[in-house]
């Protein structure tokens, strides 16, 4: 301890001296304290410098639980001091030596400098990796690549920390499905899939807050959740049912989303409980909208009851950032006033209220709690256990007795060759080939050719890093990247969305690559797109320019949501279509190398694109998955919608070689006993259907669930170049049963397979978590009768069924 500790305190001086060129007696730190840095609040030295005495404080006692110091400290503070700390900017109280903290951070593809938290840059470190936008990352289907990010995420922060350029805890991940294509904010989320979404959870999460050691999983040290420690906290969010921006007179602040319990179930709450069960994070935020009439902040049953006592979080509840003040300016909710919506959101379980400053207001747990407990709405206790929740997450960070292993991370460990090598995998992982018509792609490095587009998108150093960046280490931009490889790179831009006619140079190269798609002002926060289409006239220039080319034009599409490009899906002079998504800072060396042959592509769509004429039938503000009949609605994401609107489905994704599949499984007859005590479900049964079994369904609440179905797929790439390919598990519900999804992915792996080599993939499904189905009263349960295992797409797939008996124990 002693030995890190000095090399922690070595490193910063070095570094103040080797920046300042003289060495100042003091050193860089995260808590600042009349004038003097201190790397955590409970140095004797600090309390000494406050005229206190640390003995006298049980809080900083580190033998004693991390519950019982909350408490102690807790104690200390008088209900004004308590108030003050319940706001994203918490004052501390210099009088028991709690120093002030800034709780909103936010890291969703690197470190940000979003919000008005204690994270910037500046001197010693000028920026962070910016890796590729997650919608990008999820398309890789690949979670040990999730896990790198999260990684180097948290290690930028905790050298930032170190610094005095970070705080601790993060608002990230972004876990809202993609529930309909014109959402704005699809490029910070994994996608439409609630399955895909929550493992990205668990896996980003995991790695911003695991320490190798202290994962829970090791044994008897970490047998306490609330003292595990973390290297950085993470928060899953916006918890629920929030996916409506702005579309037309719909807004997040003002929308009442009408859900069914069993979409709640089954898909808006699914990656947040696995976020929290299997991910352990620290945190969960709360959306802006109410859910059949109730603001999701101030919803006992949504806060309390499920996420803190169902799901068991180890962590605290923070407010969307003017969460509470919306329930009484916008939705105007019950005609409450501040005191009124302090007293109901704290009482819900909201620990944290997160508000905009700029306005001139405090946040409202700070400006309202106060006078909420003198008028008898809400009990002291209330806000104690609120901040008991709040220490105990900055004690598992090492806030108020540091983490010594953590602290000799500095500069040196920010923006790294290894992240950035890493941020420029990620991007290339998530590339997913579109279109290769007569293997247009890969091209050559001997080729000459012509990059045509909005200059925004060829050069594209701002538009790449997406929503929620931070300042990038650098920027590769398409041009960048291709220019390096390619013979010769001519540059032709568009010019606010005309292009003209396309010149000689068309004919004189070898290859024209059009980058086109969207930016901000089209997908953003707080900006849900109005249509599927290209914007700026882009679609007629690339016809124009298509006509041109004497050979087939490759296209390079940025965007996070689809994009109706159903113009250049049959058009044989578009030879190649390549989704590029917001690839980050290293964006243009990923994309030269998918299309120059450097790396395979091996992503896949993570959200289906629609044509246009999908979004004319249905509002985005109707929140039902399933067809509505009687309004004509069509459903929503692959597991519901089967229409002709589809112009790529989701987890469609070409490679350069071919892969075929192989398994000496045929089916599997699974017996599951159902004990007496146990429950069993009626189902709904198709009409014209004879299916009457004596126990259609069990519900997997009161069940064993040890029953799982084992096989092995060999995967084998029967093409010309070495590539990793997605293995995707979906399982399709017994075909009786009414309202089921149509297929559901339940599985994923990513493997790479050598050029004529052969890769064997075990996998192991439980029956509970991959043959259940959410019924229409809202049980999750497991249907008996004959269910399918599907593996793959329309191009390459593998399926057998599994027969599931519901018996008498
Ligand atoms: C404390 O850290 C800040 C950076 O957060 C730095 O600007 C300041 O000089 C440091 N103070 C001392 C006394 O080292
Ligand atoms: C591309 O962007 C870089 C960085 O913003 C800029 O220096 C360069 O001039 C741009 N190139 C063109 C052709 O506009
Ligand atoms: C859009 O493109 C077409 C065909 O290239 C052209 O005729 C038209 O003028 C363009 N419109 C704008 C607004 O640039
Ligand atoms: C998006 O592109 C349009 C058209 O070129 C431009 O007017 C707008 O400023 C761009 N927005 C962003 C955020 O880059
Ligand atoms: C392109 O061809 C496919 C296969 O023939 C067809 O299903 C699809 O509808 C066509 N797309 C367009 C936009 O015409
Ligand atoms: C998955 O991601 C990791 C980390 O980036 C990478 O090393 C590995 O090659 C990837 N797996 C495949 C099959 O592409």
């Amino acid at each position: 301890m002693a030995s890190s500790l000095r090399h922690r305190v070595l490193s910063a001086s070095l570094l103040v001296c080797a920046v300042a060129f003289t060495c100042v007696s003091g050193s860089l730190g995260p808590i600042t304290t009349n004038g003097q840095n201190y790397s955590k609040v409970c140095d004797p030295a600090r309390f000494a410098s406050m005229g206190l005495d640390m003995g006298g404080f049980r809080y900083c006692d580190a033998s004693l639980p991390y519950p019982d110091r909350a408490k102690d400290l807790v104690g200390r503070l008088t209900l004004e001091e308590k108030v003050r700390n319940l706001g994203d900017r918490a004052e501390g109280a210099a009088r028991v030596g709690l120093p002030p903290y800034r709780w909103w951070g936010e890291a969703l593809h690197g470190v940000s400098d979003t919000g008005p938290g204690g994270t910037w840059f500046g001197d010693v470190v000028p920026g962070a990796t910016s890796f590729p936008l997650v919608i990008n990352s999820a398309a890789a289907f690949n979670e040990t690549l999730w896990r790198a990010i999260g990684g180097a995420v948290s290690t930028e922060i905790r050298a930032m920390y170190n610094l005095g350029h970070a705080e601790l805890t993060y608002w990230s991940p972004n876990i809202n499905v993609v529930r309909d294509p014109r959402w704005g904010r699809a490029s910070e989320t994994p996608g439409e899939d609630p399955f895909l979404v929550g493992r990205y959870a668990v896996s980003f999460v995991r790695a911003m807050q695991d320490i190798h050691g202290h994962d829970g999983a090791t044994g008897a040290a970490d047998a306490d959740p609330f003292s595990r420690p973390i290297k950085v906290s993470s928060c899953c969010k916006h918890y629920a049912a929030y996916d409506v921006d702005a579309w037309f007179t719909a807004d997040r602040y003002t929308f009442d989303a009408k859900v069914e319990e069993r979409d709640m179930i089954e898909t808006f709450e699914r990656p947040f409980e696995m976020c929290v069960r299997d991910g352990d994070a620290s945190c969960v935020m709360c959306s802006y909208n109410r859910i059949n009439g109730v603001p999701a902040c101030a919803d006992a049953r949504l806060l309390t009851e499920t996420v803190r006592d169902a799901w068991q979080l180890h962590g605290y509840i923070v407010s969307d950032c003017d969460s509470v003040r919306v329930m009484v300016r916008d939705a105007k909710w019950l005609g409450y006033n501040g005191v009124e919506a302090t007293a109901a959101a704290m009482k819900a379980g909201l620990d944290l209220d997160c508000g905009m400053f700029w306005e001139g207001a405090q946040d409202f747990f700070t400006a309202f709690g106060l006078d909420a407990v003198r008028q008898g709405k809400l009990r002291e206790s209330e806000v104690d256990n609120a901040l008991k929740n709040l220490y105990v997450v900055l004690m598992r960070l090492g806030f108020f007795d540091g983490i010594p292993e953590l602290e000799s991370l500095g500069a040196s460990n920010v923006c790294t060759e290894e992240h950035k090598e890493l941020a420029a995998d990620g991007a290339r992982q998530g590339m997913v080939l579109i279109k290769n018509d007569h293997g247009r792609l890969p091209l050559k490095a001997a080729n000459s050719v012509a990059l045509v587009g909005l200059l925004q998108h060829i050069n594209a150093s701002d538009v790449m890093l997406g929503d929620y960046r931070g300042k990038p280490c650098r920027v590769v931009t398409p041009y960048g990247g291709i220019s390096k490889v390619a013979k010769t790179t001519s540059l032709h831009a568009c010019d606010k969305g005309a292009c003209g006619a396309p010149g000689g140079w068309v004919k004189t190269v070898d290859a024209t690559i059009v980058v086109a798609g969207l930016n901000m002002s089209v997908e953003k926060e707080g900006n849900d797109r109005e249509d599927l289409l290209l914007p700026w006239n882009q679609t007629n220039w690339i016809n124009a320019v298509a006509a041109a080319s004497p050979s087939p034009i490759i296209l390079v599409i940025i965007s996070a949501g689809g994009v109706d490009i159903s113009f250049a899906q049959n058009n044989s002079k578009i030879g190649a279509i390549v989704w590029a998504g917001y690839p980050g800072e290293e964006g243009g060396t990923a994309i030269a190398d998918v299309l120059f042959g450097k790396y395979n592509p091996g992503g896949r769509l993570p959200l289906t694109w629609y044509t246009n004429e999908y979004i004319g039938k249905i509002p985005m503000t109707s929140m039902a998955l399933r067809p509505v009949a009687d309004k004509g609605y069509p459903g929503r994401t692959y597991k519901f919608y089967g229409g002709p609107e589809v112009l790529y489905p989701f987890g469609h994704g070409l490679s350069y070689t071919s892969f075929s599949y192989a398994s000496a499984t045929t089916g599997a007859s699974v017996p599951v006993k159902v004990g007496a005590w146990e429950s069993c479900k009626q189902l709904i049964y198709k009409p014209g259907t004879s299916a009457s079994p004596a126990c259609p369904a069990v519900s997997v609440a009161g069940h064993g669930c040890q029953e799982e179905v084992s096989f092995e797929l060999t995967v084998a790439n029967v093409g010309g170049r070495d590539g990793s390919h997605v293995v995707a598990v979906y399982t399709v519900p017994p075909a009786e049963v009414d309202d089921a999804p149509r297929k559901q992915l339940v599985a994923f792996q990513r493997v790479f397979v050598p050029a004529g080599g052969a890769v064997q993939v075990p996998l192991t499904l439980n029956v509970c978590k991959a043959f259940a189905i959410v019924e229409e009263t809202a049980y999750t349960v497991v249907p008996s009768g004959v269910s399918t295992v599907l593996i793959g797409d329309d191009a390459l797939s593998f399926s057998f069924p599994v027969k599931i008996e519901l018996g008498a124990a």
